[in-house]
Protein backbone atom coordinates (compact mmCIF):
# COMPACT_ATOMS: atom_id res chain seq x y z
CA UNK A 1 0.00 0.00 0.00
CA UNK A 2 1.20 3.40 -0.97
CA UNK A 3 1.17 6.72 1.30
CA UNK A 4 -1.35 8.16 -0.70
CA UNK A 5 -4.10 5.36 0.09
CA UNK A 6 -3.13 5.18 3.83
CA UNK A 7 -4.32 8.86 3.92
CA UNK A 8 -7.32 10.53 4.27
CA UNK A 9 -8.10 12.63 1.78
CA UNK A 10 -10.68 15.39 1.66
CA UNK A 11 -13.10 14.20 -1.28
CA UNK A 12 -12.54 17.00 -4.06
CA UNK A 13 -8.83 17.44 -3.03
CA UNK A 14 -6.23 16.45 -5.43
CA UNK A 15 -3.22 15.19 -3.92
CA UNK A 16 0.41 16.73 -4.23
CA UNK A 17 3.42 14.81 -5.54
CA UNK A 18 4.63 12.02 -2.97
CA UNK A 19 7.78 13.80 -2.18
CA UNK A 20 5.98 17.13 -1.44
CA UNK A 21 5.28 17.05 2.39
CA UNK A 22 5.35 18.79 5.74
CA UNK A 23 6.47 17.36 9.10
CA UNK A 24 5.72 18.97 12.12
CA UNK A 25 8.25 18.76 14.64
CA UNK A 26 8.08 18.59 17.83
CA UNK A 27 8.43 21.65 19.78
CA UNK A 28 10.28 22.93 16.55
CA UNK A 29 9.17 24.61 13.08
CA UNK A 30 7.91 22.74 9.95
CA UNK A 31 10.10 20.82 8.01
CA UNK A 32 9.00 21.30 4.37
CA UNK A 33 9.98 18.41 1.63
CA UNK A 34 9.58 17.97 -2.23
CA UNK A 35 10.39 21.65 -2.82
CA UNK A 36 6.96 23.32 -2.87
CA UNK A 37 7.04 27.03 -4.43
CA UNK A 38 6.51 29.70 -0.96
CA UNK A 39 5.42 33.11 -2.03
CA UNK A 40 4.12 35.83 -0.06
CA UNK A 41 0.96 37.28 -0.53
CA UNK A 42 -1.09 40.12 0.64
CA UNK A 43 -4.41 39.94 1.34
CA UNK A 44 -5.85 43.57 -0.79
CA UNK A 45 -8.94 45.01 0.37
CA UNK A 46 -12.03 45.17 -2.37
CA UNK A 47 -13.85 48.52 -3.31
CA UNK A 48 -16.05 48.03 -0.11
CA UNK A 49 -12.55 47.91 1.97
CA UNK A 50 -13.09 44.02 2.60
CA UNK A 51 -11.02 40.78 1.66
CA UNK A 52 -10.53 40.84 -2.11
CA UNK A 53 -8.01 39.10 -3.40
CA UNK A 54 -4.11 37.92 -2.58
CA UNK A 55 -1.35 39.74 -4.19
CA UNK A 56 1.80 37.93 -4.48
CA UNK A 57 4.96 39.70 -3.58
CA UNK A 58 8.26 38.13 -2.34
CA UNK A 59 8.83 34.91 -4.04
CA UNK A 60 11.59 32.94 -1.26
CA UNK A 61 14.70 30.80 -2.49
CA UNK A 62 13.67 27.32 -1.95
CA UNK A 63 15.26 23.68 -1.63
CA UNK A 64 14.17 20.27 -1.58
CA UNK A 65 14.36 20.29 2.99
CA UNK A 66 13.19 23.76 4.58
CA UNK A 67 12.19 24.31 7.59
CA UNK A 68 9.28 27.39 8.19
CA UNK A 69 8.76 29.21 11.60
CA UNK A 70 5.94 28.00 13.72
CA UNK A 71 6.62 29.87 16.80
CA UNK A 72 6.50 33.60 15.95
CA UNK A 73 9.97 34.19 17.13
CA UNK A 74 11.96 33.70 14.05
CA UNK A 75 14.13 36.66 12.77
CA UNK A 76 14.37 35.34 9.27
CA UNK A 77 10.62 34.22 8.74
CA UNK A 78 9.43 32.80 7.26
CA UNK A 79 12.36 30.38 7.50
CA UNK A 80 13.20 28.77 11.47
CA UNK A 81 16.40 30.74 12.67
CA UNK A 82 16.27 28.46 15.97
CA UNK A 83 14.27 31.11 18.01
CA UNK A 84 11.90 28.13 19.07
CA UNK A 85 14.43 26.98 21.51
CA UNK A 86 14.34 29.87 23.81
CA UNK A 87 11.28 31.56 22.80
CA UNK A 88 9.01 29.61 25.66
CA UNK A 89 6.17 29.07 23.43
CA UNK A 90 3.54 25.70 23.60
CA UNK A 91 4.20 24.51 20.03
CA UNK A 92 2.11 21.54 21.22
CA UNK A 93 -0.29 20.42 18.60
CA UNK A 94 -4.01 19.95 19.48
CA UNK A 95 -5.83 19.41 16.01
CA UNK A 96 -8.07 16.30 14.98
CA UNK A 97 -6.80 13.77 12.42
CA UNK A 98 -10.66 13.42 11.58
CA UNK A 99 -11.84 14.29 8.84
CA UNK A 100 -13.21 18.23 8.56
CA UNK A 101 -16.12 17.32 6.90
CA UNK A 102 -17.36 15.07 10.34
CA UNK A 103 -17.75 18.56 12.58
CA UNK A 104 -19.15 20.70 9.87
CA UNK A 105 -22.34 22.50 9.58
CA UNK A 106 -24.12 22.09 6.13
CA UNK A 107 -26.37 25.57 4.49
CA UNK A 108 -28.04 24.31 1.25
CA UNK A 109 -29.01 26.56 -1.08
CA UNK A 110 -30.85 26.07 -4.73
CA UNK A 111 -27.85 24.36 -6.55
CA UNK A 112 -25.14 24.26 -3.95
CA UNK A 113 -24.54 23.20 -0.84
CA UNK A 114 -21.89 25.00 1.66
CA UNK A 115 -20.10 23.11 4.58
CA UNK A 116 -18.33 24.73 7.51
CA UNK A 117 -16.28 23.74 9.94
CA UNK A 118 -15.61 26.95 12.25
CA UNK A 119 -12.46 25.55 14.21
CA UNK A 120 -10.89 26.15 11.56
CA UNK A 121 -11.09 29.36 10.52
CA UNK A 122 -8.18 31.25 9.97
CA UNK A 123 -9.74 34.74 10.01
CA UNK A 124 -9.06 36.11 6.03
CA UNK A 125 -12.79 37.20 5.62
CA UNK A 126 -13.01 36.41 2.08
CA UNK A 127 -16.52 34.87 3.44
CA UNK A 128 -17.30 38.02 4.98
CA UNK A 129 -16.44 40.76 2.42
CA UNK A 130 -19.53 43.07 2.00
CA UNK A 131 -21.64 40.41 0.99
CA UNK A 132 -21.83 37.16 3.82
CA UNK A 133 -21.41 33.79 2.29
CA UNK A 134 -24.09 32.00 4.09
CA UNK A 135 -26.74 34.01 2.58
CA UNK A 136 -25.21 34.20 -0.92
CA UNK A 137 -24.89 30.43 -0.85
CA UNK A 138 -29.17 30.23 -0.75
CA UNK A 139 -29.44 32.87 -2.97
CA UNK A 140 -30.61 32.10 -6.49
CA UNK A 141 -28.99 33.32 -9.99
CA UNK A 142 -25.92 32.86 -11.50
CA UNK A 143 -23.99 35.80 -9.85
CA UNK A 144 -24.61 34.70 -6.54
CA UNK A 145 -23.17 31.28 -7.40
CA UNK A 146 -20.19 32.52 -8.64
CA UNK A 147 -19.76 34.86 -5.50
CA UNK A 148 -19.86 31.66 -3.46
CA UNK A 149 -17.55 30.20 -5.32
CA UNK A 150 -15.34 32.68 -5.10
CA UNK A 151 -15.08 33.07 -1.35
CA UNK A 152 -14.70 29.78 -0.72
CA UNK A 153 -12.15 29.20 -3.17
CA UNK A 154 -10.48 32.58 -1.19
CA UNK A 155 -10.55 30.55 2.06
CA UNK A 156 -7.31 30.22 3.13
CA UNK A 157 -7.89 27.17 5.72
CA UNK A 158 -10.65 25.41 3.76
CA UNK A 159 -12.89 25.47 6.79
CA UNK A 160 -15.46 26.12 3.79
CA UNK A 161 -16.27 23.74 1.25
CA UNK A 162 -19.20 24.11 -1.42
CA UNK A 163 -20.79 21.04 -2.95
CA UNK A 164 -22.49 20.85 -6.21
CA UNK A 165 -26.37 19.80 -4.88
CA UNK A 166 -26.37 17.69 -8.58
CA UNK A 167 -23.27 15.79 -7.86
CA UNK A 168 -22.64 16.01 -4.44
CA UNK A 169 -19.20 16.72 -5.30
CA UNK A 170 -16.94 19.41 -4.66
CA UNK A 171 -16.28 22.71 -6.44
CA UNK A 172 -12.56 22.85 -6.03
CA UNK A 173 -9.99 22.64 -8.83
CA UNK A 174 -6.53 21.06 -8.92
CA UNK A 175 -3.72 23.34 -7.99
CA UNK A 176 0.01 22.91 -8.10
CA UNK A 177 1.74 22.77 -4.57
CA UNK A 178 2.71 26.17 -2.37
CA UNK A 179 3.11 27.54 0.28
CA UNK A 180 2.29 31.14 0.92
CA UNK A 181 3.13 33.24 4.50
CA UNK A 182 0.04 35.81 4.12
CA UNK A 183 0.15 39.55 5.23
CA UNK A 184 -3.00 40.95 6.32
CA UNK A 185 -2.41 44.83 5.87
CA UNK A 186 -6.39 45.75 7.13
CA UNK A 187 -5.71 44.74 10.26
CA UNK A 188 -1.84 45.47 10.23
CA UNK A 189 -0.56 42.14 10.88
CA UNK A 190 0.64 38.85 9.23
CA UNK A 191 -1.17 35.44 9.06
CA UNK A 192 -1.00 31.91 8.56
CA UNK A 193 1.31 29.65 6.00
CA UNK A 194 -1.63 29.36 3.55
CA UNK A 195 -0.78 25.72 1.86
CA UNK A 196 -2.64 24.51 -1.03
CA UNK A 197 -2.74 22.13 -3.31
CA UNK A 198 -3.28 18.68 -1.23
CA UNK A 199 -0.11 18.91 0.43
CA UNK A 200 0.06 16.38 3.49
CA UNK A 201 0.58 17.76 6.13
CA UNK A 202 2.51 15.27 8.88
CA UNK A 203 1.88 15.24 12.86
CA UNK A 204 5.49 14.87 14.89
CA UNK A 205 3.65 11.66 16.11
CA UNK A 206 3.77 10.56 12.43
CA UNK A 207 0.40 10.31 11.73
CA UNK A 208 -0.83 12.27 8.79
CA UNK A 209 -3.64 14.91 9.10
CA UNK A 210 -6.21 14.81 5.73
CA UNK A 211 -5.09 15.90 3.23
CA UNK A 212 -6.95 19.04 2.23
CA UNK A 213 -6.81 21.55 -1.31
CA UNK A 214 -6.56 24.61 0.71
CA UNK A 215 -5.02 24.53 4.64
CA UNK A 216 -3.63 27.49 6.72
CA UNK A 217 -0.76 26.57 9.22
CA UNK A 218 -0.17 28.37 12.26
CA UNK A 219 3.38 30.33 12.33
CA UNK A 220 2.37 32.92 15.36
CA UNK A 221 2.49 30.34 17.59
CA UNK A 222 -0.69 31.15 19.36
CA UNK A 223 -3.66 29.03 18.60
CA UNK A 224 -5.30 26.38 20.13
CA UNK A 225 -5.90 24.32 16.90
CA UNK A 226 -2.14 23.39 15.98
CA UNK A 227 -0.62 23.26 13.49
CA UNK A 228 -3.64 24.99 12.21
CA UNK A 229 -4.23 28.37 12.11
CA UNK A 230 -7.28 29.15 14.51
CA UNK A 231 -7.14 33.07 13.84
CA UNK A 232 -5.50 33.94 17.19
CA UNK A 233 -3.06 36.21 15.29
CA UNK A 234 -5.06 38.77 14.58
CA UNK A 235 -6.01 39.15 18.45
CA UNK A 236 -1.63 39.10 19.21
CA UNK A 237 -1.06 41.01 16.03
CA UNK A 238 1.46 38.62 15.30
CA UNK A 239 4.00 40.43 12.72
CA UNK A 240 6.99 38.29 10.84
CA UNK A 241 9.02 41.50 9.73
CA UNK A 242 7.98 41.23 6.11
CA UNK A 243 5.08 43.18 5.78
S1 LIG B 1 -1.00 32.19 12.41
FE1 LIG B 1 -3.15 32.21 12.71
S2 LIG B 1 -3.34 31.50 14.74
FE2 LIG B 1 -1.20 31.47 14.45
Amino acid sequence: MNKKSQNLIQIGTTPAADNIYIQVIKNGPYKVLGEPKLIQVYIRQNESRQSGYYEEAKTFETSDEMYLCRCGHSKNAPFCDGSHVNAGENLEEQASFEPLLNNSMAIEGPTQILTDNEKYCAFSRFCDNGERIWNEVQLSGEEHEKLTEFMVNQCSAGRLLLLDKKTMQPIESAEDAGIYPIEDSAIGCSGPLMVRGGIRVESATGESYEVRNRQALCRCGKSSNKPFCNGAHASVKYQDGLM
